[in-house]
């Protein structure tokens, strides 16, 4: 159990239990990570790790791994995943995206932050920041939603933001960086030409084992953006309603039979550094 934070960026992903929803995120994390080629004693950071969707499979391939993360709990379930299956070589740490010292500059051969560094504010520090901390010829591979997408992840927190208080003046929406022109012009103020940024569509699956309406408790339960929501559901007396709009939505994306299955599109970025 970790203290409330008062950063509420870190007291966002404090909040619940991510695991419970990285549990349903493993297959197409490893998917993801066989896809890049990281081969043995290749320095990776990943960003934004979670419990290590993506490091752990990264280290298990015989990377040498850092994972990042801004949430304590999510830091400690990582190193403890780690510890257990004996992988000396996957380490984590808490930090922020926006700021990574002190991690020097070029210290990594490939940088990877799927749905992780999109959740920090301050998009082109950020920026800044992965390239830093990537060697010239290196590369960094991110996974980011894409607004107004159909699939899952983009429509849960559609739903939700009508539900949540507006943000406050000059927040920056994370699935801002699920536009091309954006991560362009991000990129681009951490010196990096357009041309060495490349976009690709690509499919990552939820898989639970239960049906729809269960999972949609997890993210209630478990979820930070998804518990803010219903919070403010509440509020209003609107709580119903939303678990209604979630559950014909979850319902509407399985094509599972056996258990809920939920592919979700996003975008993936590789640029070159
Ligand atoms: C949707 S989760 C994805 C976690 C992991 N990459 C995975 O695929 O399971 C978003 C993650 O980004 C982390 N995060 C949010 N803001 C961050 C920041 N400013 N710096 C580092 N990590 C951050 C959260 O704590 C959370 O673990």
């Amino acid at each position: 159990m970790v203290g409330k934070s008062d950063n509420p960026n870190q007291a966002l992903w404090e909040k619940g239990d991510f695991t419970r929803i990285a549990a349903t995120m493993r297959e197409s994390g490893e998917a993801l990570v066989r896809r890049i080629d990281i081969g043995s004693g290749v320095r990776v950071l990943d960003l934004g790790c979670g419990d290590g969707t993506t490091a752990i499979p990264a280290a298990r391939m015989g990377a040498d791994v850092l994972g990042v993360d801004i949430a304590r709990n999510l830091v400690a379930a990582g190193s403890k995943r780690a510890a257990e299956l004996g992988l000396s070589n996957c380490r984590f740490q808490v930090g922020d995206a926006t700021n990574l010292q002190p991690i020097p500059d070029r210290a990594f051969d490939r940088l990877v932050s799927i749905f992780g560094a999109m959740f920090a504010p301050k998009p082109f520090d950020v920026a800044k920041e992965m390239v830093r901390v990537t060697r010239q010829g290196g590369r960094i591979v991110m996974g980011n939603w894409i607004p107004n997408d159909p699939t899952l992840v983009a429509q849960i927190l559609r739903i939700s933001s009508a539900y949540t208080p507006p943000p406050p003046e000059g927040f920056v929406s994370p699935m801002t960086w699920g536009v091309e022109a954006n991560v362009v012009e991000r990129f681009g103020g951490a010196g990096i030409p357009a041309d060495k940024i490349s976009f690709a569509r690509d499919t990552f699956t939820f898989r639970f084992a239960g049906v729809p309406s269960q999972f949609v408790d997890e993210f209630r339960n478990y979820y930070g953006p998804t518990m803010n929501a219903f919070a403010g559901a509440a509020k209003n007396g609107r709580e119903a309603n939303l678990q209604k709009e979630l559950e014909e939505l979850f319902s509407a994306q399985n094509v599972g039979t056996d258990g809920t299955v939920i592919p979700a599109t996003f975008l993936r970025v590789e640029v070159t550094c």
